[in-house]
């Protein structure tokens, strides 16, 4: 059995005072056992994650990056490395969100390297994947998230991605308040899961948690939570709200 991954993905928001009160908030709500249950992680902007850890860490909580540089050490002001990742304790990161790959014109080629630093590092990347309307509107999904999977993932030896996560967020559902339905994730899961079986191996593929993400809310997270080939969520706006996540939390037990 897959263990279920309640994922937070704060993005650019939130000032100390407020990481500390979300901090408390959370606690407060979850229960031990919830937290047993379920993988629940916060990514978060990198300059509160040492803080996150002694906020969480003891309660399980696992605490990740949002991205990682490319580059391994050197000249490249702003970047953070997967090694300064790994030195202060983080095991996850968040790779190949769409707005990264829209704002940051990141590549495959990038996000192979990325790849690449992050196993060097003993890092579980949470790879993202997914497509626009537009290319949904053309029939062209499919094909769109075979390719980011196949050029940046699939392409490298098996050893690299051995502990890869997958989060399926089409772009059209990312901040809009219109998710992908319970029966449309669950074919696109499904379809992820048989390229990994193809290409990887059946036992790969069942091992696999493939996240959803995409205006998941405490509304919709049962529904799409109970999908065959869906195995948790990457969840944006609501993860800001310590009740909302809760409730996601809540509803990922089965
Ligand atoms: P929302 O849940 O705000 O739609 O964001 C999803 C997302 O991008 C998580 O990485």
């Amino acid at each position: 059995m897959r263990k279920k991954v309640v994922a937070g993905n704060w993005k650019l928001n939130k000032t100390l005072k407020e990481v500390h009160d979300f901090a408390e908030n959370f606690l407060s709500l979850a229960k031990a056992k919830e937290l047993k249950q379920s993988d629940v992680m916060i990514f978060a902007p990198n300059i509160y994650l040492d803080k996150l850890k002694t906020l969480f860490n003891e309660n399980a909580i696992i605490i990740g990056a949002q991205d990682v540089s490319e580059h391994e050490k050197g000249a490249y002001t702003g970047e953070v490395s997967a090694a300064m990742l790994s030195s202060i304790g983080i095991t996850h990161c968040i790779i190949g969100h769409s707005e990264r790959r829209k704002y940051h014109n990141e590549t495959h080629d990038q996000l192979r390297e990325k790849l690449i630093r992050l196993s060097e590092n003993k890092i579980t990347p949470v790879f993202c994947c997914g497509e626009t309307l537009e290319e949904r509107n053309n029939g062209n999904h499919f094909n769109v998230v075979r390719n980011q999977i196949m050029d940046s993932v699939l392409s490298l030896d098996k050893t690299v991605y051995s502990n890869i996560i997958i989060a399926y967020e089409p772009v059209w559902a990312i901040g809009t308040g219109v998710n992908a339905s319970p029966e449309e994730a669950q074919e696109m899961h499904a379809f992820i899961r048989q390229l990994f079986t193809d290409e990887a191996g059946k036992d790969f593929a069942a091992d696999l948690r493939i996240l959803y993400g995409g205006s998941v809310s405490p509304e919709n997270s049962a529904g799409l939570f109970e999908q065959n080939d869906i195995d948790g969520g990457l969840i944006g706006g609501a993860s800001l709200k310590p009740e909302a996540l809760h409730m996601i939390l809540k509803n990922s037990l089965s």
